[in-house]
């Protein structure tokens, strides 16, 4: 697993957008998988003011909340078009997005499979991780789904998405989709970002704890190719 600690968030979001533009330049089909949440964000404003060219490259978000139209201004779809889709050249038709108002979620979860398929795999996996040990929606539980499923997220989960829906935590669907582990795991690069205090301690349980489905970043360190970009509050404990 490498790691590259950089002194501020700004750094760290300045160096990773300059490494996916030289990868677009290089591989303009790229597959990216892509996280929500706070911490991508940064990146996804410095992607738009630099403007590599996303007209050939092809998106997966991980994740979405189930029960919710993509139109729904706390959906994660909505999060995508307002940091990142609507301010890069991404063709619409290749900015994938699981569908939380599908009528038949697993039908749902079964297509997107076959979309990362058929476009030959996610090359580039974007991730942030949750405070709890996350990955996606890929909750700590006894089980974890090897592929895209329907998942009961969890309280803390929740809470931390509460912005999005009005600050009220019980406003927040209370289930999702989710790619699985294989699904993340199979892509050929993964690069995960992890930025403040808050997130030290499970940035050193994804680096040396033990693999355990009750702390999904651990299986981080069963794939080959591997980076962890920190600041150097979220590389504290490790
Ligand atoms: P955050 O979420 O970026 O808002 O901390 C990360 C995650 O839950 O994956």
């Amino acid at each position: 697993m490498k790691i590259t600690v950089f002194k501020d968030e700004r750094t760290l979001a300045r160096t990773l957008a300059a490494h996916i533009a030289a990868t677009l330049k290089e591989t303009p089909d790229l597959v990216l998988g892509l996280p929500t949440g706070r911490t991508p964000i940064r990146l996804y404003h410095e992607l738009g003011t630099r403007h590599p060219d996303f007209s050939r490259a092809t998106t997966f978000n991980l994740d979405e909340f189930l029960g919710i139209a993509p139109d729904h201004p706390g959906s994660y779809r909505a999060f995508m078009e307002t940091h990142l889709f609507s301010r890069v050249n991404l063709p619409p038709d290749r900015a994938h997005v699981l569908n939380g108002a599908s009528p038949d979620p697993e039908e749902e979860c079964a297509r997107y499979e076959r979309a990362i398929a058929d476009a030959g795999g996610i090359g580039l996996q974007m991730l942030g991780i949750g405070t709890n040990g996350h990955i996606g929606f890929n909750e700590p539980a006894r089980e974890l789904a090897a592929r895209t499923h329907r998942v009961t997220l969890k309280a803390s989960t929740r809470r931390s998405n509460a912005a999005l829906f009005g600050g009220d935590a019980r406003g927040v669907p209370k289930e999702g989709l989710s790619m699985g582990m294989a699904t993340i795991l199979q892509a050929r690069r993964i690069v995960l970002i992890a930025t403040g205090k808050s997130k030290a301690r499970c940035v050193a349980l994804v680096v040396k704890g033990p693999i355990t489905t009750r702390f999904p970043g651990s299986f981080l360190q069963l794939h080959a190719d591997v980076e962890l970009m920190l600041d150097e509050a979220a590389a504290g404990g490790s």
